[in-house]
């Protein structure tokens, strides 16, 4: 019987991850299915353990699911913990079910491995203090950047956020209009805002000179921050086409031990929506 693997999330009808787990395994040489599935919060429960029941291996789970894969894994890595969010389970030879976050180091993979960003010391401003910024502070924090501030419209959301990972770097939350003055090296959006075409209010001067600006959203057009991003002077503005892929390649390597090769991918996704 061939291996089964899902993402689970609503709404589920564009995502790219079967595509990519096809495009890995045919690269590996595994023997693999991975389908799409809408699955509601309410019914998360009893799919995830039908899934494994029926013999699934691994699934992703996405929006607005990762909270509830957290609290159902059984077992959960460091960076799932911190991140209190899984977007990925494992089935383990004993049955019981691990839960990992791989979307952090898939966006310090992009920008390591594949933009040469040095992290080390810079400043970073994090916009947003949902859970998709909750997911990628540790990872951020393990490569000692100079600070992290993260900037949010509801201010005590930012500030409390950043209490949390105090003991791991340097840190600290404000609103966006205490960001007047300062400027960051890399700006990174981890707000929902993209996805209505909006961007949060950011000052003038905010980003650096040669600064770099990364949407966590992605689109087939650039962005509402993209846009801001080039036309603000950003050395690169990019989007998290690339930080999907890499998230699911840590995925896959969790779930079969074999670490897929990720560039070639990135350019075809990104020639298929006419960027280079
Ligand atoms: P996610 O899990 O995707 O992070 P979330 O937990 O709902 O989703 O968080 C959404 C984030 O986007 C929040 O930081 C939100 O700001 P508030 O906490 O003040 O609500 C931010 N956000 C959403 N729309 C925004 C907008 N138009 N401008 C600025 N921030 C926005």
């Amino acid at each position: 019987m061939t291996d089964r693997y899902a993402v689970f999330g609503q709404p589920i009808g564009h995502s790219k991850s079967p595509r990519i787990h096809q495009f890995f395994a045919g690269q590996t040489g595994q023997q693999l299915s991975y389908t799409a599935e809408e699955v509601a919060p309410e019914q998360f429960v009893g799919s995830v353990k039908a899934f494994f029941a029926q013999g699934g291996l691994g699934l992703n789970c996405t929006v607005p699911l990762k909270e509830l894969a957290f609290a159902f894994a059984d077992t959960k890595t460091i960076r799932a913990q911190r991140a209190k969010a899984v977007n990925t389970l494992k089935l383990e030879a004993d049955g019981s079910v691990l839960g990992d976050n791989t979307d952090g180091c898939g966006l310090v993979t992009d920008l390591l491995d594949n933009h040469a960003f040095n992290l080390k010391g810079s400043r970073i401003l994090l916009l947003g203090a949902g859970g998709a910024s909750r997911g990628i502070i540790a990872p951020l924090l393990g490569y000692s950047p100079q600070t992290v501030v993260i900037a949010n419209r509801t201010v005590e959301k930012a500030v409390e956020l950043a209490a949390e990972f105090q003991d791991i770097g340097v840190i600290s939350g404000c609103g966006y209009a205490d960001l007047g003055g300062q400027a960051f090296d890399i700006i990174l959006n981890a707000t929902s805002a993209s996805l209505s075409g909006e961007l949060p209010p950011l000052p003038q001067g905010v980003l650096a000179t040669q600064g770099v600006c990364y949407d966590l959203a992605y689109g087939d057009q650039p962005t509402a921050f993209v846009r801001w991003g080039r036309e603000n002077g950003a050395f690169y503005s990019l989007d998290g086409l690339g930080m999907l892929v890499e998230q699911a390649a840590a995925a896959f390597y969790l779930w079969r031990g074999v670490r897929p090769s990720t560039h070639a991918l990135i350019e075809l996704l990104n020639a298929e929506r006419g960027m280079s």
